[in-house]
């Protein structure tokens, strides 16, 4: 069947279908030996011979969807040029190249997807659909109701002021506080920065629930494969079918870094914002 190349390319875990249309308008795509660099152009993947980069395209039948637990000093990138370890390490076993679904900084910690599913992975980034992600945020000293508010209202920040969020506090300790963080946009490095703009200093932050999505009692460094449910339910599209399934099963896996004690899951406690 005839289908519009990016859709192919993200379609195969490359990378997403933005950008997979900019490796075709930069000459890096082939069909059958030729270059196309033509947004609009199509091509069947089960006859065409599709190239990127010179490599042959490889279209999976079967569609991966998983939930690391991503600890910290992990990036979330394909390669890195320092040479850091990298998300997809800890995911050793896992037949099919997969791609996160969005960022986590590299000291961040917690909920991350993985898919070779281009289609799922646009859906679940674009703004439009404005997916809430919750973060626990342990930050130094004691945190006031003010700080609180002004991040549950939205705080000014350098490529714009940010969208309402809803704020908690979670746990109060002798050091540190912990709150809890839950935004639907997506910028870069985000939660730190509303953080540094209420003059709070983040010591860990954990991603805890992807919009249905919790990340449960995964330990740092296991992932688990998502249900059908669990990957429709995440894209708003309950009644889709999912090509090919996987069972359901968790896969431990070492992790070099050692691991701290169990830290709170739940929010709770005191409430600003909306929800
Ligand atoms: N916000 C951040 O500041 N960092 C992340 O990794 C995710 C959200």
């Amino acid at each position: 069947m005839l289908e519009r190349l990016q859709k192919i390319i993200s379609a195969a875990g490359i990378t997403s279908r933005r950008a997979s249309e900019a490796l075709i308008t930069n000459g890096q795509v082939s069909v059958n030996g030729v270059v196309v660099t033509e947004l609009g152009s199509k091509a069947d993947p089960s006859k065409d011979t599709i190239t990127v980069d010179g490599k042959s395209l490889k279209v999976s039948e079967q569609r991966l969807y998983i939930l690391l637990n991503k600890p910290p000093g992990y990036i979330t990138a394909l390669k890195d040029g320092q040479g850091r370890p990298l998300v997809t390490d800890l995911l050793k076993d896992v037949s099919d190249r997969v791609y996160p679904v969005g960022r986590l900084d590299y000291n961040t910690e917690g909920l991350l997807l993985l898919t070779n599913d281009g289609d799922w992975a646009n859906r679940l980034m674009h703004p439009r659909n404005e997916i809430e992600k919750e973060y626990h945020v342990r930050v130094r000293g004691k945190v006031i109701d003010q700080q609180l508010k002004r991040m549950a209202d939205g705080v000014e920040l350098e490529d714009g002021k940010t969208a309402p969020a809803v704020v908690n506090l979670v746990k109060s300790g002798e050091q540190n506080d912990w709150i809890s963080v839950a935004i639907h946009e997506g910028r870069n490095r985000q939660v730190r920065r509303m953080c540094e703009a209420v003059s709070l200093s983040v010591v860990r932050l954990k991603r805890i629930r992807y919009g249905t999505l919790a990340l449960g009692t995964l330990r740092a460094g296991q992932f688990r494969y998502l249900s059908d449910t669990e990957v429709r339910e995440l894209s708003g599209e309950p009644n889709k079918k999912i090509p090919a399934e996987l069972p359901q099963r968790e896969v431990r896996q070492k992790v070099t870094r050692p691991q701290r004690s169990a830290r709170p899951e739940r929010s709770g406690g005191k409430s600003s914002g909306r929800r």
